[in-house]
């Protein structure tokens, strides 16, 4: 994969890297087509990493649609597939992990401990590994994203770090491999999660920046929906992922909710009218 990478590279060719763990679906997709605008050879990864995987949670259950996603990456025309075995990524011996302090420990972090030190570290290595000039991730993992972006600062990283709006189904649900986790009442009920997101955008409509409010709001949509039960339904700050008690910069909208054993992502940015037009990329 180096070589190739590098291959490319001295062919002149603008290299963009998009990881994945598989179970393709539209999300995953937006990232390639967005790859392939900027990019004039695109590299997928597809690795199903086991140290983001915590000791309780079940990695041979992740879903593995191989053929499929193999059907899906040769359809869009992407230059190479990366698809390394754990073994090779992770030889006897390895003892060297990345772990973005701060960022890190919070929300994700907390309910799911050592899920971003698996994250960050294998990131950093597929960058060293594919040497892209841009790779690509989704706002869908708005705290992921923000680690990785960290990561690159800190590191003095070349790869620029971009990051993609969320893609949802119709009635608004995220995109996620782990909806084929849900039964159909659950999938019905999921769309509460856009809901309970579009509650608090409202209410930011209508003046509110208390984030207790705004949560409040939040809450009151997740609780009409019995099948859901949420992990948490937060605001913070849109860079430090600090809880903020006022809305007065960009913030992030954050929920995870459970329905049953799945556990589902979503989030919004929220960014006060006053605070005027982003002036950087989040
Ligand atoms: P995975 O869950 O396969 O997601 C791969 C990329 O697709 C991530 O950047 C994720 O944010 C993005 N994505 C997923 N659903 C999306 C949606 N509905 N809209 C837009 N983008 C979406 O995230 C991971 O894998 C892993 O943690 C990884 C970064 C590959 C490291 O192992």
């Amino acid at each position: 994969m180096k070589e190739a990478a590098r291959k490319a590279r001295a062919e002149g060719r603008i290299v963009g890297l998009v990881p994945t763990m598989g179970a393709l679906h539209e999300g995953h997709l937006s990232l390639v087509r967005r790859a392939q605008l900027e990019c004039s050879s695109v590299i997928v990864s597809i690795f199903v990493n086991p140290t983001q995987f915590g000791p309780q949670e079940d990695m041979a259950k992740y879903p593995r649609t191989w053929d499929e996603d193999l059907q899906k990456l040769e359809a869009l025309g992407v230059d190479c597939i990366f698809a390394p075995e754990p073994a090779e990524v992770y030889p006897a011996g390895f003892r060297t992990y990345v772990n973005v302090e701060g960022l890190s420990e919070r929300l994700e972090g907390r309910s799911r401990p050592g899920h971003f030190r698996g994250v960050s570290t294998v990131v950093l290595k597929l960058l060293e590994i594919a040497q892209p000039h841009f790779a690509y991730f989704g706002r869908k993992d708005a705290q992921q994203a923000r680690i990785i972006q960290q990561m690159a600062v800190d590191l003095n990283l070349d790869s620029g770090i971009v990051v993609c709006p969320i893609v949802r189904e119709a009635d608004g649900l995220a995109l996620s491999s782990r909806n084929a986790y849900l039964k159909p009442e659950e999938r019905r009920g999921a769309a509460v999660l856009h809901r309970a997101l579009e509650a608090a955008r409202k209410e930011m409509a209508a003046g509110a920046r208390d984030t207790l409010q705004l949560q409040a709001a939040m809450r009151r949509v997740l609780d009409a929906e019995p099948l859901a039960s949420a992990d948490y339904a937060e605001i913070v700050d849109a860079v430090t992922f600090e809880t903020v008690t006022r809305v007065s910069r960009p913030c992030y909208a954050l929920l995870a909710v459970f329905f049953g054993g799945t556990r589902l992502l979503d989030n919004m940015l929220i960014t006060p009218q006053e605070s005027g037009e982003l002036q950087f990329e989040l």
